[in-house]
């Protein structure tokens, strides 16, 4: 089983604390975003890739989904989903998307939230989801945006002598691959594609691409958490929306 720094002690409790106050990007921001592009979710099988803690399972069976299969490789994830959103609907099942094998053709809408940026085989796993989908099958994800993930010295802004912000640090854009950066601990490893291999991605692998959104805050946002407006500079998120069109022989 591959396993990822989601089931590091120290990351892990950082990680759910900081997602156990509300006030934070994932739900004043990306989350709402994603929930207002998921298709209509009434009768539909769902496939949640990354589905971590299980909120986003959990939302998709509230609104209407028939079932949801929920992967993900981390112990520490599943336990918790299991814990906070458990559900008959619900089938949370320990694995990569790597490693996953699916049936053909048998999920209506796949999601994935804040992860495809741990993958390092991209196309691999678009072309793997494009099989597990229906004809006309929606897949959503989010990703950390290229622009926050190109530099290789890691992701910062440039600050005057004051502290204040200059401009965010965009580096190495064109050299997709591995990189490093510390959060919570060091050294967590994530991957660098550039906007066009993002869309290349769907398009070469018989998906069309059908809507983009850099999410920014809204005024409730930054009322609530006011460095969020450093998003309206630069965008950490990126969410792609694409439909199955075309069968790949
Ligand atoms: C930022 S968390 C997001 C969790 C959840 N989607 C959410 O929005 O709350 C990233 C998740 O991706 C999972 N993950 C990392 N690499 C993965 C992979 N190769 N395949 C599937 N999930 C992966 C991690 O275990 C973690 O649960």
């Amino acid at each position: 089983m591959k396993q990822n720094i989601y089931d590091n002690a120290v990351f892990f409790e950082n990680y759910k604390a900081l997602r156990e106050n509300p006030i934070n990007y994932n739900e004043l921001m990306e989350q709402p975003q994603m929930k207002s592009m998921l298709p209509d979710l009434k009768g539909k099988r769902v496939l949640d890739i990354g589905c971590g803690m299980g909120d986003l399972s959990m939302y998709c069976v509230e609104n209407g989904a028939s079932s949801v299969t929920a992967i993900d490789p981390s112990s520490n994830m599943l336990q918790e989903a299991q814990t906070r959103n458990a559900h008959s609907a619900i089938e949370y099942v320990q694995t990569s998307i790597e490693d996953a094998v699916f049936a053909k053709e048998r999920y209506d809408i796949a999601v994935s939230s804040l992860v495809m940026h741990y993958v390092a085989n991209y196309d691999k796993v678009i072309h793997s989801i494009h099989s597990a989908l229906k004809d006309d099958g929606v897949l959503l994800f989010s990703s950390e945006h290229p622009i926050v993930t190109a530099r290789k010295a890691g992701k910062t802004w440039i600050e005057d002598e004051e502290g204040k912000k200059l401009h965010f640090a965009v580096d190495d854009y064109q050299e997709e691959g591995r990189r490093e950066a510390a959060w919570f601990v060091d050294a967590v490893v994530y991957y660098h594609r550039s906007f066009s291999t993002l869309c290349n991605g769907l398009l070469q692998n018989g998906f069309s691409l059908i809507d983009v959104n850099e999410p920014i805050p809204d005024d409730h946002a930054i009322a609530q958490l006011p460095r969020i407006a450093h998003e309206l500079r630069r965008p950490s998120f990126i969410i792609l929306k694409a439909k199955k069109t075309a069968h790949l022989y």
